[in-house]
């Protein structure tokens, strides 16, 4: 029997549009080959763009209308004429924390052909996966500002952490580390953090009992960014709060392929709410409309889509696709060094998705 899934897609602002469309065809290709899948999208115009026109980043109702899917699609939210705190509290943030999407599922993987600014590393050693902490933490929106234009103006921003939202994070990266065999390692800042960072060792410290086969690390975040350049191998899985986690993610994705390549998941693991999948290097004005933005960030997201639908041969195969079209640099777009429209590269894994169906389904997926 056919499964068939509903996909929401948001291509939103910038570049979103035209890497979006890169996931869809993608997607469409798989079910064009593989009679057992089909996907139908339905498309959501919300962004900085519909703000202008309608003074809302979204519809009122647009969490609700976003439930009735099985998983969304995101481009990317963020334009120079609309103040990025409205923006990306009223549209990205709004549904990560509608949606209790509170994994925030980071690979940081250095894929065969991928460029790479640290030319002392052996190559297989990047490769680790951030679980970020998607819902609280610095991002709990929380706090006020006193005082307005005094000399006593102050402005109080509140971190806050639960013991729930603590350990659903950390546990969800202990069954990771569990499962894969791998390392795990908490980063944090409780040498000058001193409540909530305290907190937060504390309990990765308890549930430590409950995986008794993982091997743990803890790190303060500044030594983490060292670490991540000089010995990139310390890391397997990793753990860490929603800021730590988004600074950090940025300089993962630099040492592997750069931000054209990285991509994010953003999960309600009990499948409550639909997940979300995006690329994370957001809207990139600059190069917007030029078809030149880099989709494989947007395919990658693909592939944690895939993962979580329960379609893992084909989460894996998108991702082996990926890599040979970095290695073999036919249609790669101008961030790796190639002359590829957006589109091209787009069309080059589609072809691929074909070609390596046209032996049957048995050996594309192995
Ligand atoms: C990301 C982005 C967002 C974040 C911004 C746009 C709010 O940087 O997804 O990494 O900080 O989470
Ligand atoms: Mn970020």
């Amino acid at each position: 029997m056919k499964k068939k899934f509903s996909i929401g897609v948001i291509p939103g602002d910038g570049v979103g549009p035209e890497v979006t469309a890169e996931g869809v065809r993608a997607l469409k290709t798989i079910a064009e080959v593989d009679g057992s899948v089909d996907f139908d999208f339905t498309y959501y115009p919300w962004g900085c763009d519909y703000y202008l026109k309608n003074g809302i980043m979204m519809d009122e109702d647009g969490l609700k209308k976003l439930a009735v899917h099985d998983a969304i699609l995101l481009g990317a939210v963020g334009d120079p004429r609309v103040p990025d705190h409205i923006s990306l509290w009223n549209l990205l943030l709004k549904i990560r924390k509608g949606f209790d999407q509170y994994i925030n599922l980071r690979p940081v993987k250095l894929l065969k052909g991928a460029p790479c600014p640290l030319t002392q590393t052996d190559r297989s050693q990047i490769d680790m996966i951030f679980v970020r902490e998607n819902s609280e933490g610095e991002y709990s929106g929380k706090g006020r500002w006193t005082g307005k234009n005094t000399d006593g103006e102050m402005a109080v921003q509140e971190d806050i952490f639960t013991r729930k939202g603590c350990e659903r994070v950390m546990r969800y990266a202990y069954m990771l580390a569990r499962e894969k065999g791998k390392s795990l390692t908490s980063v944090t800042k409780s040498n000058a953090i001193n409540y909530s960072m305290v907190f937060w060792d504390k309990i990765f410290n308890e549930l430590k009992k409950e995986f008794p086969q993982v091997e743990t690390h803890s790190c303060l975040v500044d030594a983490a960014a060292m670490y991540m350049i000089k010995e990139p191998e310390r890391f397997q899985v990793v753990v860490t709060s929603n800021l730590f986690g988004d600074i950090l993610t940025d300089l993962g994705a630099a040492i592997a392929g750069g931000m054209g390549l990285a991509a994010g998941a953003n999960i309600n693991p009990e499948k409550k709410y639909p997940s979300m999948f995006e690329p994370i290097h957001g809207s990139a004005p600059d190069i917007a409309g030029k078809n030149i933005a880099d989709p494989l960030a947007t395919i990658w997201a693909v592939s944690q889509m895939l993962e979580h639908l329960g379609l893992r041969d084909w989460a894996r195969l998108l991702i082996d696709i990926i890599e040979e079209v970095l290695y073999e640099k036919q249609a790669i777009t101008p961030d790796l060094g190639g002359t590829a429209k957006t589109s091209e590269t787009g069309e080059r894994v589609a072809e691929k998705i074909r070609m390596k169906f046209a032996g049957g389904k048995e050996n594309a997926l192995g």
